[in-house]
């Protein structure tokens, strides 16, 4: 009787195991009935300022060089960006935007004036990168151009004339200077920033005050119907909210002037110190969960500023497009402060694909980002040493998510979603997002945040039939893990798959992961 007994009590203590395990399963739930928004491509775009070797020697080398190029561009980055599929550069900053005169950098380029560029390091600037340069650029690429315009140091007339040089057809004298220098066809931009972090280096000014500046100059910007960009208002940073408020306020779209966008900048820095702000590589775990940490507030900042616009602009007209985003580290040692180099680690590609998530959720009003910046400068997808070149796990992370390019979001859920925890800081172990692409696939991304444990999850597609998932993960024993010159192949994506049982399908996501995979 006893032994009986004892059997049932542990045959009901195992199945009340099995439930309670059950029921605390991480589920992924993806509403495939309820599609959301088309993610914009341009929520992958990237942004080439001219700072450091972001640009001069990192991807325009001349077409002089020994280093094979076209047009001056170089091959192999060209090659890997290609590959990549990047929808949108940005240019030519930033802070330098504010301080560019477009004259500088047109006509014969022995003949361009040299300037210093002010905001970053204080080298010379000799303008061989120039508005033609730049198109042959985003056109070898087979990118859209988004061009950022000077407020702070230009004049409406200024702007207004560069905007005509672009895009006149006629026989205007800007247009056939513009033919002169040897393009024909106008150029195509699909989008123009208004000057950039007006609230800083872009001329230290109020919301209000902007934003009177930003009517002046819109109304004189007039380019072609069919070649009209995006019309972008520079907005606010961090948790100020009054750039998105104002704008859409004092802003408004009349009979002669375009508003279609305010922008956004947020930074990741792990200790959240612009002084000390910790390194790239060999940091301690704190600044693995401090930096995953910061990096989620993206999320909280987007509803923030989306919040606001709702009450001014109900109807979603205004986009809010972040247009600097990533990590920023203190410079790699023995180099120019100046000039923003830092190494790139399997932590950033946890940044990035994060901040992918998020923007997915967001879908609806984040038409477009840029991470800062493409190359050599902060989080960037390829370093390069003289002739070398290396893909950072950033460029791994972009790389992985290549298929939510203008596909349509589904709205995804996380049941029991465990925390990781150190110290005071807790995050949530698990992200993710699911979306159709134009495929017909779905895509499911995952993100496992703690650096020690696996995290099984179970996906839960309603009615959606699936059998297997396969795509590519990311991971790596050290946090740090990152690729150099001497050895660039230490951190990549590997296949990875998954099959469902009994109609069920449960994904172990590794520590420190990142997973894309095409459920079928
Ligand atoms: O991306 C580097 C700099 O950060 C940009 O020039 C500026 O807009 C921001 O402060």
């Amino acid at each position: 009787m006893l032994k009986l007994n004892l059997k049932v009590m542990l045959v009901s203590l195992s199945l009340m195991t099995a439930s309670a395990f059950a029921a605390d399963k991480v589920e992924v739930i993806v509403d495939v009935q309820k599609p959301g928004a088309v993610i914009n491509k341009d929520v992958y775009g990237q942004f080439a300022e001219h700072l450091g070797s972001g640009i001069y020697g990192g991807i325009w080398v001349g077409p002089d060089s020994k280093i094979p190029n076209t047009k001056g561009w170089r091959n192999d980055v060209v090659g890997a960006l290609k590959k990549l599929q990047v929808p949108l550069v940005r240019w030519p900053g930033g802070c330098f935007a504010d301080e560019y005169h477009w004259r500088d950098g047109i006509g014969t380029r022995a003949n361009r004036p040299v300037k210093v560029n002010t905001n970053w390091g204080g080298v010379e600037e000799n303008n061989a990168v120039g508005t033609h340069e730049f198109f042959d650029l985003v056109e070898l690429l087979g990118a859209d151009a988004y061009v950022n315009g000077n407020l702070g140091t230009g004049t409406s007339q200024e702007m207004a004339e560069w905007l005509e040089y672009m895009t006149g057809e006629g026989k205007s004298t800007l247009a056939e200077l513009r033919r002169k220098n040897g393009r024909d066809k106008p150029f195509k931009i699909s989008y123009f920033a208004i000057g950039n972090e007006a609230w800083g280096c872009g001329g230290n000014m109020t919301p209000q005050f902007y934003s009177s500046l930003y009517n002046q100059y819109a109304s004189f910007l007039k380019t072609p119907k069919d070649n009209t960009p995006i019309f972008i208002a520079a907005g606010g940073n961090d948790d100020d909210t009054s750039w998105s408020d104002t704008l859409t306020k004092n802003v408004r779209e009349k009979w002669n002037m375009k508003f279609d966008a305010v922008s956004f900048h947020y930074y990741t820095i792990p200790t959240g110190e612009w002084k000390v702000k910790g390194a790239a590589l060999g940091f301690p775990e704190a600044q693995w969960i401090s930096t995953l940490d910061k990096t989620l507030r993206m999320d909280t900042l987007i509803k923030n500023n989306v919040a606001v616009m709702d009450k001014n602009d109900p109807e979603k007209k205004i986009a809010f497009d972040v247009d600097e985003w990533g990590t920023w580290y203190d410079v790699e040692a023995g180099t120019n402060t100046g000039f923003l180099y830092q190494q790139n680690s399997l932590r950033d590609a946890i940044v990035a694909a994060l901040n992918f998530n998020i923007f997915h959720a967001h879908a609806d009003r984040v038409r477009m980002t840029n991470i800062a910046q493409m190359v050599n400068v902060l989080q960037a997808m390829i370093l390069t040493d003289k002739d070398k070149m290396i893909l950072t796990p950033t460029y791994h992370a972009f790389d992985m998510y290549k298929p939510f390019q203008n596909a349509t979001s589904l709205p995804t859920t996380i049941n029991n979603n465990p925390k990781y925890t150190l110290g005071s800081t807790s995050i949530p172990e698990v992200s993710a997002s699911a979306a159709r692409a134009k495929d017909g696939k779905l895509y499911v991304a995952l993100v496992n945040t703690n650096p020690k444990q696996e995290v099984e999850v179970a996906l839960n597609l309603g009615a959606e039939k699936v059998s297997s998932a396969k795509g590519r993960v990311l991971t790596s024993e050290l946090m740090d893990a990152h690729n150099t010159f001497e050895k660039p192949e230490v951190i990549k994506p590997a296949a990875f798959s998954a099959q469902a049982k009994g109609g069920k399908l449960s994904i172990k996501l590794p520590a420190k992961s990142v997973i894309v995979v095409a459920v079928e």
